[in-house]
């Protein structure tokens, strides 16, 4: 019987009943494998032959996975091995499988190894010839690994960071997969409010779903807030990643950044959040930054608009980067809604707040005038060394 066919049997189809008939049964096994071993090195050693693929083959008929010869004598012989002669069995394969990846077992490298010894080469791994291999002028400077860098995307984040970290706000996070109710219902975006239809939203099931945007995070805080008994001011930002459904382009990306502002307390007006965003503008794109507000529509905000900020580019006389308006729309804002307040568990009688939305993707395309956002994500060192 070959060992392919003894492989196939269980020990009791083979007749062995007993440790040295178990011992016996693995000596010829071992010996098949060194047989065979010998015979791939003999084989590859002659001309024309391909000494990886054969050692691959060799490797694959006995240590594959799925039907090699190893995990055909775990399940033939070990698993279905009667009580008494497990132990034994169990000895036995552990050594034949140690033996495999031995020096003179089944590894690919050791294998092409002892084919360049037969074929008169020295393996260079293994016989490093010490002269050949340094350089002549031991003076000269070595190899250099480049740093890898900040991305631009995180560096532009941390910059926002900075401008409210400054103001006293602090960071805040929330989760990436988000219930429905925080992303929608608790941001006054009902199930059968046609504002649901704006964002591109990935479901992973009816109640959860990848965050649209990091306004969730604004119920969290502010629930938060409330069981931390609600001293003083809720001020933070929250940067992170959003997803939707939209299909990759020059300015669309189904993953992307924001970072989301808010700030609740019991005397905050619209004039607050005009100074704020006006002041952060400035810092960011510079002190001529002038800023413009113009109503916008929000079901988590009341009211609500979008802020432009002039072009950096052209000082706001008009230019390509600003399509000719002089102005370059930023973000999203407004005054947060009552019954959004109140979905926080805080008191929109008491209290008032403030809150905005910018893209990070975009603010970093405007700083450093990239035009594909798909840039961001591609991994591309050398446009990622730029930064
Ligand atoms: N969440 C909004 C968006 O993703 C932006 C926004 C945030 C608007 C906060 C107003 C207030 O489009």
């Amino acid at each position: 019987m070959t060992i392919d066919e003894k492989i196939g049997k269980t020990l009791q189809e083979l007749g062995v009943k007993d440790a040295a008939g178990v011992e016996e049964l693995f000596k010829e096994v071992g010996a098949a494998m060194q047989q065979e071993r010998l015979l791939v090195v003999e084989r590859a050693s002659a001309q024309g032959a391909e000494p990886l693929n054969l050692a691959k083959a060799l490797r694959d008929r006995w240590l594959a996975r799925k039907n090699g010869i190893l995990t055909r004598i775990d399940e033939n012989w070990l698993k279905p091995a009667p009580r008494e002669l497990k132990a034994a069995v169990g000895k036995k394969f552990n050594s034949l499988r140690l033996s495999a990846s031995s020096s003179h077992g089944l590894e690919v490298d050791e294998i092409i190894a002892s084919v360049m010894i037969v074929r008169g080469a020295a393996p260079k791994l293994r016989l490093l010839s010490a002269e050949a291999e340094l350089p002549s002028d031991l003076t000269l400077p070595g190899l250099r690994r480049s740093l890898g860098s900040i991305h631009p995307i995180i560096r532009v984040q941390r910059e926002i960071e900075d401008i409210f970290l400054g103001l006293g706000f602090k960071i805040e996070t929330g989760p990436e997969i988000e219930s429905v109710y925080y992303n929608f219902d608790a941001l006054n975006i009902p199930e059968t409010h046609p504002a649901r239809d704006d964002f591109d939203t990935i479901y992973i099931d009816s109640k959860t779903l990848l965050r649209t945007h990091t306004s969730p995070v604004q119920i969290h805080a502010m629930e938060k807030f409330v069981r931390e008994g609600g001293q003083g001011g809720l001020y933070i930002i929250t940067p992170g990643k959003c997803y939707r459904h939209d299909n990759p382009d020059a300015t669309h990306s189904p993953m992307f950044h924001q970072v989301e502002g808010l700030a609740v307390d019991t005397d905050i007006t619209f004039a607050d959040l005009k100074g704020t965003l006006d002041y952060f503008a400035k810092k960011f794109f510079g002190e001529k930054t002038r800023t413009s507000f113009t109503p916008s529509f929000f079901p988590f905000t009341e009211p609500s608009g979008e802020v432009a900020v002039s072009c950096h580019v052209c000082d706001g006389r008009g230019c390509r980067t600003c399509k000719e308006s002089g102005w370059i729309e930023v973000m999203g804002c407004g005054m947060v809604h009552p019954h959004v307040l109140k979905n926080g568990g805080i008191d929109p009688e008491r209290y008032s707040g403030w809150a905005f939305g910018l893209g990070i993707d975009r603010f970093t395309m405007a700083r450093y005038n990239i035009n594909d956002i798909q840039l961001f994500f591609q991994g591309d060192v050398r446009f990622l060394e730029q930064f």
